[in-house]
């Protein structure tokens, strides 16, 4: 394998509620962490995963997916962006792709991995899978007055893994001033073209408790969902 791929997975999931960090938090009996690193274990042309563990937390993330893959574990910092410099600092010599996958798109099917590895593989620097938007999306006041109607037909929603050739991620996270949500916003900012790829329904961010039902329900409908 030529990709690596890096998990951030130590936020701690304010918004699903209380119950502990996001990534260890539980559907099928089982946590997320351990549903996204399957996936990205399954993948064919993975050679290295380094997960970006919670605070506290990254001797019992190392217990937890040791049987599942061999890869490493980080302790991850105060955001998303710290959680994934960490990450990339800890990839060894040798892979010239790496891939950022959150922990919380936990159903996220094997064949995205492939596919984002895939077109960068064929020669982009940047990729990300995106989604259409299917809502009509209106600009707002703060006090909740519309100003207008956006054009959806230009809008996409933005899933993970994003895929990147490796020096591009590097100088990226090496440049990086004000933290963003994703890795490509800090590619976009070195006037790097990124490109997009199909994402996919499975790839769904779980961030709030209904999300996390959805993805229970989906999980015991289809026991592998996304594994494929
Ligand atoms: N993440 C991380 N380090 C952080 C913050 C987030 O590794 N300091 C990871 C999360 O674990 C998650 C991914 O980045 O896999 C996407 O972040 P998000 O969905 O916002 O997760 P949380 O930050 O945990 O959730 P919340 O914002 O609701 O607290
Ligand atoms: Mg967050």
């Amino acid at each position: 394998g030529d990709v690596a791929v890096l998990v951030p997975a130590a936020g701690a999931g304010v918004r699903l509620g209380p119950g502990g960090p996001k990534a260890l938090r539980r559907i099928g009996g089982e946590p997320l962490l351990v549903h996204a690193v399957r996936r990205i274990a399954a993948a064919g042309p993975v050679h290295t995963v380094v997960v970006a563990a919670p605070p506290g937390d990254a001797e019992a993330v190392r217990e937890l997916l040791a049987p599942i893959a061999e890869l490493t574990v980080v302790t991850g910092g105060a955001t998303r962006q710290e959680s994934v410099a960490a990450a990339l600092a800890a990839v060894p010599p040798g892979p010239e792709i790496v891939l950022v996958h959150d922990a919380a798109r936990a159903l996220t099917p094997t064949t995205l991995f492939e596919s984002v590895a895939e077109a960068v593989r064929g020669g982009e620097d940047a990729v990300i899978p995106v989604l259409p938007v299917v809502d009509t999306v209106k600009e707002v006041t703060a006090a909740g007055v519309v100003l207008g109607t956006v054009d959806r037909s230009a809008l996409r929603a933005v899933q993970t893994p994003q895929g990147f050739r490796r020096s591009v991620l590097a100088a990226a996270h090496a440049a990086a001033a004000d933290p963003l949500t994703d890795d490509a916003g800090l590619v976009e900012k070195l006037g790097v073209p990124v490109s997009c790829v199909p994402g996919s329904e499975y790839a769904m961010k779980i961030t709030r408790p209904f999300d996390l039902a959805l993805a229970e329900h989906l999980l015991s409908a289809v026991p592998l969902a996304g594994h494929h």
